[in-house]
């Protein structure tokens, strides 16, 4: 309980948080009901059973069929704004000062609803958040593995009038990781340079070996790595990282939840704290993972017992390692 008042106190900022993993199985439901969507009876049978079958994730492949069947009762601006709304409430309970939030453009547009409907409908969501509490947020935009790269492609490209507008900051990549090699992307991140976008990271080394970060590095110039924690599995890919100033933004509990590892006691965080590896703590999809930021932050101190000093020192790196100007980080810190 003290630990929790200290943590929650503590100025922190999420990098690392899919809007869509945001959807709680209760407003799943409602959603569902609204807009006229029927769900496949044999998997959404009421909110306790999928809170269950969520505890039973075998894979990211496994995790990624339910989150990408729930957005299905994702349809209108005003789903997307009290989806959106609904996270940042929650996290600012959590003590969460900046929200940097990750969306799949190509997941939405392919069944049929237009990029304007969900980027208008996530905007207003945060800047409704920003006015009524003071949590700042960035959008970035995630193009999927699991479709080919022309579509990625294509995703970047409809992307760019968002960017022009201040509306969408980045670019990401996310979904199944194995099969699906960091050189693939080359290209599409060339692209997203070549028409000035500024912000880049990329989901690596979460089920994808250390050498996949090292080419995220090194072969894409990619310094934010979303997960990363595979890279503990090799010194010299964590001296990569410090040589070249990395920043992972780690999922504790999504880890456990797919696998990555059995328990928090098995996450690399002390590894990256003594080789001077900078990460911030993250929910990754909080309604399927078991918990929002702070949860995190606590599960992380009930494995690790960090000193106040120590945490400390991580929020402030989770402060650093945002996106948001100088003055904003000065700011909060
Ligand atoms: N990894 C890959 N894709 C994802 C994730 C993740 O952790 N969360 C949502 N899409
Ligand atoms: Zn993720």
């Amino acid at each position: 309980p003290n630990a929790e008042a200290f943590l929650r106190a503590l100025p922190k900022c999420e990098h690392h948080m899919h809007i869509e993993g945001s959807l709680e199985p209760g407003l799943l439901f409602q959603l569902a009901k609204n807009n006229g969507v029927t769900l496949d009876p044999a998997r959404y049978t009421s909110i306790a059973a999928l809170e269950e079958r969520y505890k039973n994730f075998t894979s990211l492949d496994d995790f990624l069929l339910y989150f990408n069947l729930a957005m299905a009762v994702l349809i209108t601006e005003d789903d997307f704004e009290a989806l959106t709304f609904a996270y940042m409430t929650r996290v600012h309970a959590d003590g969460l000062v900046h929200a940097e939030i990750f969306f799949d453009p190509q997941a939405h547009v392919g069944r049929g609803i237009s990029l304007s409907v969900v980027v208008a409908g996530i905007s207003k969501g945060l800047e409704k958040a920003e006015a009524q509490f003071g949590i700042t947020s960035k959008l970035i935009m995630c193009f999927v593995r699991h479709l080919p790269v022309e579509s990625a492609l294509e995703s970047v490209e409809s992307i760019m009038e968002y960017v022009k507008t201040g509306k969408v900051s980045g670019l990401g990549c996310d979904s199944t990781e194995k099969g699906n090699p960091p050189e693939k992307y080359k290209e599409v991140y060339q692209r997203a340079r070549d028409l000035g976008m500024k912000h880049l990271t990329m989901h690596s080394g979460e089920e994808g070996p250390a050498a996949w970060v090292r080419t995220t590095v090194e072969e894409l110039g990619i310094t934010r790595i979303d997960h990363g924690v595979r890279s503990a599995d090799d010194p010299e890919v964590l001296k990569l990282l410090v040589d070249r100033n990395a920043f992972l933004t780690v999922c504790p509990l999504s880890n456990v939840r797919l696998r990555v590892h059995t328990d928090v006691s098995e996450s690399p965080i002390p590894k990256f704290m003594a080789a001077g590896v900078k990460f911030s703590i993250n929910s990754d999809d909080p309604a399927y993972f078991g918990g929002y930021v702070l949860d995190n932050y606590l599960a992380v101190h009930k494995a690790f017992s960090f000193s106040k000093e120590t945490w400390r020192g991580l929020a402030i790196d989770s402060v650093n390692g945002s996106w948001c100007d100088d003055d904003r980080k000065k700011e909060i810190l």
